[in-house]
């Protein structure tokens, strides 16, 4: 499907408007479902976007939260993703805690990782080797244009199969739990929400680059195949100045 690039003057427009569509599409599938289902990303770019999301009108009952990704951390470790939307997401919109599907990230990274991918397997009841179609899954960019915890060079950006794993980042010196390509394409809407001018060149080798995810990985969802639709939104800091051609 397509890949949409929404550009907004301020980082503020561009979390509100990424709220605004994540939650008109949570709308949308409780229209017709008894549940939805969002995958959230970490980092700092998020946090209003968050408390944006948290203030829709949502029967916030019916969905239930999984992370993209998470720090191998503890989850009252100022790094850890969880706590990062327990604050700005989960409490504000007093999402039930059975609607929470944390990433134990306190467990060593590849039995954090197992017990995701069983969490995962049974919510959606998947057979074996089937991936689960998340509703809507919100994704980060790095200035290195990974995405998730898949940085450049991670071999299991060609990884189409499992569901997640643990990863070391080498440049952070520090371990996560990912969900992994297969994953992130096949969900049926996935935003990015991508701000600063720190991005900028990675965003023009991640949409005018040659096609290589394992070099920039926010590819594999961008140029990969997604199945669902991929917007982007950018604030003009990291989406560069207006093309006035
Ligand atoms: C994480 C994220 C990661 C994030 C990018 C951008 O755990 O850090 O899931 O993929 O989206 O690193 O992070 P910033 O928003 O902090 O720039």
């Amino acid at each position: 499907m397509s890949a949409r690039r929404y550009v907004y003057d301020a980082p503020e427009a561009a979390a509100q408007a990424c709220a605004k569509n994540t939650a008109g599409v949570l709308e949308g599938i409780l229209a017709r479902a008894p549940a939805a289902t969002l995958a959230i990303s970490g980092g700092s770019t998020p946090r209003r976007m968050f408390e944006f999301l948290a203030g829709a009108a949502i029967d916030w009952a019916r969905v239930h939260l999984f992370w993209v990704d998470e720090r191998a951390v503890p989850p009252s470790d100022p790094q850890s993703n969880y706590l990062a939307a327990e604050q700005t997401l989960i409490r504000p919109a007093r999402i039930p805690p059975e609607n929470v599907h944390r990433i134990r990230a306190e467990l060593p990274p590849e039995e954090a990782a197992t017990a995701y991918a069983d969490e995962i397997r049974e919510y959606f009841r998947l057979k074996p080797d089937e991936l689960p179609a998340f509703d809507i899954v919100h994704c980060g960019m790095g200035a290195d244009a990974h995405t998730a915890s898949l940085f450049p060079g991670e071999p299991l950006i060609e990884d189409g199969a499992k569901i997640a794993a643990a990863v070391y980042v080498k440049k952070l010196a520090q371990h996560r739990i990912t969900l992994l390509p297969g994953v992130l394409r096949k969900a049926a809407h996935v935003v990015f929400l991508v701000g600063g001018e720190d991005k900028r060149a990675a965003l023009r080798a991640v949409f005018e680059g040659p096609y290589d995810p394992l070099e920039y990985p926010a590819q594999l969802v961008a140029r990969g195949g997604a199945e669902g639709d991929v917007l982007w939104f950018l604030d003009r800091a990291a989406a560069g100045p207006v093309d006035k051609r």
